[in-house]
Parts: C-alpha cells; sequence; structure tokens
C-alpha cells in the first residue's frame, strides 16, 4: 500500500479512538474527509498516477476511506453514549419523573356538529354564506315580515346597541342580504352565533344556527320535506322517525316545526322528551310572498323553502349532554371528551 496511504489510514484510526468530544470528533474527521482533507487530497491525485496503477490504487482508496467513516461513526457512538450515561448518573436527574406532555388542541363539540352538518348540506348543493352579527333592525326584523309591534319580537327578545342596531336574533338575515345582493335561483346555508336574552339549562345568551334557504321556480313543500328528511337522518340515523307540526313564522307560510322520534328512548317517552316521545328539532316552511316582496323578487315567477336549526341543541342528543352550559364553560374536562 501506498505510505501516505497507510500513513493516514493509521494515524486516523489511532486518533479517532483518543477523541471522545463529539465536536472534536467532527472536526478530525473534516481534517481527513473533508473537501481538502488528506484523504479527499490523494483521492483528487488519481488522476495524476499511470494508468495501469490506477484501478487497484483507487481501490485501496476506497476501502481506507470506508474504513475510517467506521471508525468515526463509531467514535461519535462512544461519545453520545458517554454523555448519556453522565447525563443518568448526575444525581439532580430523576428519570422516573414523569414526561411532559404536548398539548394537543381539538375541535369544540359545536364546531364539530357545525362542520358535519355544513357537510350534508354541501352535499346537496348548498352554498355556505356568513354576514354580520351586529345587525339593523331592518334585516333582523323588518325584512323578515315582523315589524316593530309585531308580537313575534317577543320570542326574539335581544340586546339592542342602539334602536336600530342589535345583535342579531337568528341568522336569516343573511338570508334577506344575500336576496338583495343576488338574484334567484339561490340555494344556501347560513351559519353563524345568534342572541336572545336567554339563560337557563337549555338557553344561552348566545348560541348557534344554520338556516337554510332555496329560492328557485316551482319549489314547493315536497321539496322541503325531502330536503329535511335527508338531513335528519343523516345527522341521526336513517330509523329516525319524524314529523312536521304546523307552526307559525311571520316569514314563512305554511310554517311547520320538525319533531324527530326521541334519539334516548326511541319514542317510548322519557325525562329528555317529558314522556312526548319526541323532540322539537327545527322551524320551517316556505318564504312567505311578503318577504321576496321586500328584497325585491318577482313573486309571480319563483317560490321558496327556509329552515332554521340550533346547533347546540342537535350536539346535546348527538353527545348526550343535558345542560347547554357546559358547551360555554371552557372546563377542559368536558372539552377533552370529544
Ligand atoms: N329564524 C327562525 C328562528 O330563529 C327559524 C326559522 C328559519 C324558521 C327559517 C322557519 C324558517 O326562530
Amino acid at each position: 500500500m501506498n505510505t501516505q496511504l497507510q500513513n493516514i489510514k493509521n494515524d486516523s484510526l489511532k486518533t479517532l479512538e483518543t477523541l471522545t468530544a463529539e465536536k472534536d470528533i467532527y472536526q478530525y474527521k473534516s481534517r481527513i474527509l473533508g473537501k481538502n482533507g488528506s484523504l479527499t487530497r490523494l483521492l483528487k491525485s488519481l488522476k495524476d498516477i499511470p494508468p495501469q496503477e490506477r484501478p487497484a490504487f483507487g481501490k485501496q482508496l476506497n476501502t481506507v476511506k470506508k474504513e475510517i467513516e467506521l471508525a468515526v461513526d463509531n467514535a461519535l457512538t462512544a461519545s453520545r453514549q458517554a454523555q448519556k450515561s453522565l447525563a443518568l448518573s448526575r444525581d439532580d436527574f430523576d428519570p422516573t419523573l414523569p414526561g411532559r406532555t404536548v398539548p394537543v388542541g381539538r375541535k369544540h363539540p359545536i364546531t364539530l356538529i357545525t362542520d358535519e352538518i355544513l357537510a350534508i348540506f354541501t352535499a346537496m348543493g348548498f352554498e355556505t354564506v356568513e354576514g354580520p352579527e351586529i345587525e339593523l333592525d331592518f334585516f333582523n326584523f323588518e325584512a323578515l315580515n315582523i315589524p316593530k309591534d309585531h308580537p313575534a319580537r317577543d320570542m326574539h327578545d335581544t340586546f339592542y346597541i342602539s334602536d336600530e342596531q342589535l345583535l342579531r336574533t337568528h341568522t336569516s338575515p343573511v338570508q334577506i342580504r344575500t336576496m338583495k345582493a343576488s338574484e334567484p335561483p339561490l340555494k344556501i346555508i347560513c351559519p353563524g352565533k345568534v342572541y336572545r336574552c336567554d339563560s337557563d339549562v337549555s338557553h344561552t345568551p348566545m348560541f348557534h344556527q344554520i338556516e337554510g334557504l332555496l329560492v328557485d321556480e316551482h319549489i314547493s313543500f315536497s321539496d322541503l320535506k325531502g330536503i329535511i328528511t335527508v338531513f335528519i337522518h343523516q345527522i341521526f340515523d336513517d330509523q329516525t322517525a319524524l314529523r312536521f307540526r304546523p307552526s307559525f313564522f311571520p316569514f314563512t307560510e305554511p310554517s311547520a316545526e320538525v319533531d324527530i322520534q326521541c334519539v334516548i328512548c326511541r319514542g317510548r317517552g322519557c325525562r329528555v322528551c317529558s314522556g312526548t316521545g319526541w323532540l322539537e328539532i327545527l322551524g320551517c316552511g316556505m318564504v312567505n310572498p311578503k318577504v321576496f316582496e321586500n328584497v325585491g323578487y318577482d313573486t309571480g315567477t319563483v317560490t321558496g323553502l327556509a329552515f332554521g336549526l340550533g346547533v347546540e341543541r342537535i350536539a346535546m342528543l348527538r353527545f348526550g349532554i343535558n345542560d347547554i352550559r357546559l358547551y360555554f364553560e371552557n372546563d377542559f374536562r368536558f372539552l377533552s371528551q370529544f
């Protein structure tokens, strides 16, 4: 073997045995194998030796290179091992302490159910639209056929900012805004926070609604029944019976409330359904022509259906939660179950 190569090999293997610090090992490695390292220079000189000697010398060079690389790896492993034993032997280090957990965020139950509901309606072709939470009286009430003296305002008692500005009591104003801004046909779903002066086990002053609106020619009550039935069967299960019960909303005519067979007792009657076997789940109806007039739609050509539901209520039934206030207390023991 070429003496220069022999020397590099002997020197480096011997030196590497004596080095203990990781930094020194890396430094030494680059002195031999780095860009300007002694072995690298020898490799570069390969082109200057007679062609017939090249293959044999090249082979030797490679063998030595591999040997040195292996010695470097061994030295590094030994160095790390030594460091670890040293750390473990320090008496202020207690390996029996529990590890630090990395906190991982998760979705709030209301967000989980909102996402699920939106996915169902998106699959049916509804487009998601959002609007402001501070609303004008006109969009929240007047345009929806609820004039100032209308008794329906009682059900929607809210927080007023001024005579004309209030926190919206439902997401229906988003439908008015959308109808005013665009021509039919329209197929939208409006999720968001809404506000009412209410507070007990089943009411919070702020809650979440999702309302849908479909406007086109020839939309009928059977379309409404079809859409709501598909929705209920997907969000609960397809064995869930439902019924449309006549009701009243100023902005729909006719109007209905939808009850589902109690998901807890399957209709036999329990505490959750007050023994009736049914649970009220959403309001709906055919858009009142007065509302179309208010937004400038031609009542001779279009009809529409609308529905609105409370997300908290659906989530309570899905997750078996009996107090709505749990959603907003931010108790980690509650939230981390979802
Ligand atoms: N906006 C109604 C409410 O909040 C719900 C609803 C929407 C009812 C659409 C019928 C049609 O009470």
